[in-house]
């Protein structure tokens, strides 16, 4: 008898496999020096022979979200730590930045009555583009650290030597990440009559009371609807994507599978993958391995971006303009946006192209404190959100999503908020070993300010 599936198998073509490798004969940039290419080989071979993390539907159905976003009928909240380590990958850490996002999500989707698409940086964001190669401590100069994926933190040269075993662990790591993720948002846990129980916890403070008043709202929507006989699958679950900085191509390439429906090439360790504002040059590795794959691509791009170099981005990886392929992270800086994003919003309109805009306003907005920490201003953070929706209101555009980098844990990384963390405050819980992080307060005040945006951007313009 034959095999249904076997029939249905599609073989790809011979140019798209032998295309999948051309990023090796390009220039490319970010990568760590392995002290042994032979065990670099062997550790990607191993990841080639493990199953993928997710899977080519799920990424076919995240594009269709993601194209309703850029239509303009739903919004992406992304979020999560800059760098994850493995030693952070605690079942509390995961499951506190999971209720971080659904409670930003139940704000935004109950603020804007907008359908959200919840995205983690989550269960794979382990690799990190460094603005030096190396690091140096009074007479020490070692190697930077590239995120737990290549290196250790530890200020040692055996810790910092690139170690390819690290490769193979990034794999496991993400897959108990995400099997955990996955039973969280499958398993009851997101269910939405849980909203209250996402809350507990934490100090009470303005956003956590503004927020028990919401759920108190959605309580008591949901007994109303539930008292009329309505039935509630679907508030049981909820739809969760993974994202990263498809950055470290020792990785990323032997997590390339070839869905057996299309014969073509998907990234299979994330549904989402963006290429980050230092390794998105067009004839560089990245964007052109990046262009042969079939998930939803990001590209961050930072205030110096051209217009010219938008189109060329889009022509290269979106050269057929596919809805929901394409997203561009603006990382402008608060002080940037409202001058740097109009005209290429503005240019856009002319290339024939739809792509889906997020704010990031993390990137752009760093500053190091006279005491050494690098750190964030919450205020600025919350002006560049507020710089890009005024964008795309001036050049009539769809403002959406937001690219956060936040913790479900009390740390004191960014200042600010109404918590009013200071810069003597920020050593006492001062834990990312990269970007500093939304702590779980600032996140959810921001998902109340963005709720009011995205619901003033959805009324009709005043006329
Ligand atoms: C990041 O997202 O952590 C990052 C490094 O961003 P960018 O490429 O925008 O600097
Ligand atoms: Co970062």
């Amino acid at each position: 008898m034959t095999d249904p599936i076997e029939d249905t198998v599609v073989l790809p073509d011979p140019s798209v496999l032998a295309g999948l490798d051309h990023w090796r004969t390009l220039p490319i940039k970010q990568q760590p020096s392995w002290p042994d290419a032979a065990a670099v080989a062997r550790a990607s071979a191993e990841i080639a022979t493990l199953p993928p993390l997710v899977f080519a539907g799920e990424v076919d159905i995240l594009r269709e979200r993601l194209a309703s976003a850029a239509s303009g009928n739903a919004f992406v909240l992304q979020g999560g730590d800059c760098a994850e380590t493995f030693a952070g990958a605690t079942a509390e850490q995961i499951r506190n930045r999971v209720k971080t996002l659904l409670q930003m999500a139940v704000v935004l989707t109950y603020g804007a009555s907008t359908p959200v698409i919840k995205m983690g940086r989550m269960a794979g964001q382990f690799a990190k583009p460094r603005s030096s190669g190396e690091e140096t401590r009074g007479e020490v100069t070692l190697p930077a650290y590239r995120g737990d994926i290549v290196n250790g933190f530890d200020f040692t040269p055996e810790s910092r030597t690139a170690d390819p075993q690290r490769l193979v662990k990034a794999y496991h790591t993400s897959a108990s990440t995400l099997n955990l993720v996955r039973a969280f948002t499958q398993g009851g846990f997101a269910d939405l009559r849980e909203v209250h129980s996402w809350n507990r916890g934490f100090a009470r403070n303005p956003a956590n009371a503004r927020y028990e008043l919401l759920a108190r709202d959605i309580d008591r929507a949901i007994r109303f609807m539930e008292a009329a006989g309505a039935d509630f699958d679907e508030l049981k679950r909820v739809e969760f994507y993974t994202a990263h900085e498809g950055l470290l191509m020792d990785y990323e390439r032997p997590m390339t599978r070839i869905d057996s429906r299309t014969g073509m090439p998907v990234n299979t360790s994330a549904h989402f993958l963006w290429i980050g504002e230092r390794t998105r040059d067009l004839d560089g590795a990245h964007v052109d391995y990046f262009s042969r794959v079939r998930n939803p691509i990001g590209v961050k791009l930072g205030p110096s971006t051209t217009p010219d170099v938008m189109e060329r981005l889009i022509d290269k990886l979106d050269p057929d303009r596919e809805p929901g392929r394409l997203t561009f992270i603006a990382r402008m800086g608060a002080g940037k946006v409202r001058d740097a994003l109009p005209p290429l919003l503005d240019a856009i309109q002319s290339f024939d192209a739809t792509p889906l805009w997020i704010s990031d306003p993390m990137h752009g907005n760093g500053l190091t404190t006279p005491m050494g920490y690098k750190t964030r201003r919450f205020d600025d953070v919350v002006d560049e959100v507020k710089g890009f929706f005024e964008a795309h209101r001036v050049v009539g555009t769809h403002p959406g999503g937001i690219h956060i980098e936040l913790t479900g844990d009390d740390v004191t990384e960014c200042l600010g908020g109404s918590e009013q963390i200071d810069e003597a405050t920020l050593a006492t819980r001062y834990e990312s070993l990269c970007d500093p992080r939304l702590n779980h307060m600032q996140s959810l005040e921001l998902a109340f300010l963005v709720a009011e945006e995205l619901a003033a951007a959805q009324q009709p313009a005043a006329r």
